[in-house]
């Protein structure tokens, strides 16, 4: 059994006053706070292991290679994709959600085909998706989403034909918490021929994921929103649609032999790794990875969706409060309006109280626009929050209520 009042121990950031009040931190959905282990990781790192990877044959450029190629055998181990060389490291799921999209992109769309996402994915789901969309007059068409904000399953069955080769979508939302039918989305995708991309982010540290059960083509998240540091991120692509797909970016690494004339390309997964990387990034990834390892996320799932619904529970009693996002499968995200009250008023009285919520339309314009709003006020929970801290910013709220 985890003891989750003696993980706030790990977590040094904790104790940090904001305001001359004690931080209580609900903003996890945009990035968590690191455990100590994370952080001497990379002090470490840069006290006495600097070197660059995959370049020297000097003592510290082989032990870093080491360790950084460690943290691909972690993750493997951690989505259970069959091999290393299916994991690609990135800079995070915005560079992941890229470069699937013009890779795979430039490989398989032509004029007239469909790229379906659905209402309530981040930007960095659409825009890239967009951006290839305009090169190859391929089209993106919407999966409607419902007013409790679930996808309209029914229309998502509907909108699949032939034509569409790749269906993205958020495992997770960082704005509503729906968790999506992914497992059920899957095969019917695969039974029109199209390619599908999960977008994890926001679910990878919340429950137990495993790439060859989902059977996706494609996942993307990032190492910041599971404890790890920010710049470092992850692809998981299929051996062989990675095999097939063009190199994103040039340059070092990513080669075999180059000459004016004509440049041949590393295998997997270097092929797709041009550059030297965020490499203490990434070797302190490792620490965060272990820490979850060495948890249950199953337990963690338990015990974050009951205080979810805990705080769901008490944010329901202040008067003219509406969850925006009422699934009953969802992640550790609340969102939330009051009528009358601009999310971002809110938001800066609650900071004053030492509370990190985010406010806004959180990278979800679409969404903001499907449910009328300019933007809500997200309470984003993990591991090491309790009771208490949503009791506090219960009583913040109204507090705050007061003031406007
Ligand atoms: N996508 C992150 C969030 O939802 C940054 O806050």
């Amino acid at each position: 059994m985890i003891n989750f009042s003696e993980i706030r121990d790990l977590f040094p950031q904790i104790n940090t006053m904001v305001h001359g009040k004690q931080l209580v931190y609900l903003d996890n959905a945009a990035s968590t706070l690191k455990p100590l282990k994370v952080i001497e990781a990379i002090t470490k790192h840069y006290t006495s292991e600097v070197s660059n990877i995959h370049r020297g044959v000097h003592f510290l450029s082989e032990s870093g290679t080491e360790k950084y190629e460690q943290t691909r055998e972690s993750v493997r181990n951690f989505i259970n994709a069959q091999k290393r060389e299916e994991v690609i490291f990135t800079k995070g799921t915005t560079d992941s959600l890229n470069l699937i999209a013009h890779s795979l992109g430039s490989l398989i769309l032509n004029e007239g085909d469909q790229i379906l996402l659905s209402t309530m994915e981040h930007h960095s789901n659409i825009v890239p998706w967009q951006l290839i969309a305009q090169k190859t007059g391929s089209k993106i068409i919407e999966i409607p989403i419902t007013e409790s904000g679930e996808i309209e399953f029914e229309e998502y069955k509907k909108l699949l034909n032939p034509k569409v080769k790749i269906v993205s979508i958020v495992h997770t939302s960082n704005s509503l918490g729906t968790v999506n039918p992914i497992k059920e989305m899957i095969p019917l995708a695969h039974e029109v021929g199209a390619k599908f991309v999960v977008d994890a982010a926001q679910a990878i540290a919340h429950e137990k994921i495993d790439v060859q059960d989902l059977n996706c083509d494609f996942l993307a998240f990032s190492a910041h929103k599971m404890y790890g540091p920010s710049g470092v991120g992850i692809l998981y692509g299929k051996e062989d649609l990675l095999n097939l797909m063009p190199p994103y970016q040039g340059g070092g690494d990513m080669i075999d032999i180059v000459t004016f004339k004509q440049t041949t390309f590393n295998d997997l997964p270097y092929k797709f790794e041009a550059g030297t990387p965020n490499i203490a990034g990434f070797i302190a990834f490792n620490e965060a990875l272990q820490f979850l390892e060495n948890l249950n996320l199953d337990e963690i799932k338990t015990y974050e969706n009951n205080l979810l619904h805990y705080a769901q529970n008490e944010l329901k009693q202040i008067k003219g409060l509406k969850i925006i996002g009422t699934s009953p499968q969802k992640g550790p995200v609340c969102s939330f309006v009051i009528g009358g009250v601009h999310p971002n008023d809110l938001g800066t009285l609650l900071d004053q109280q030492g509370i990190a919520v985010r406010t806004g339309h959180h990278c979800t314009q679409p969404l903001m626009q499907r449910f009328n709003l300019n933007g809500t006020t997200r309470a984003s929970f993990c591991l090491y929050n309790t009771k208490e801290e949503v009791d506090y910013l219960v009583k913040s709220i109204h507090t705050s209520l007061e003031l406007l």
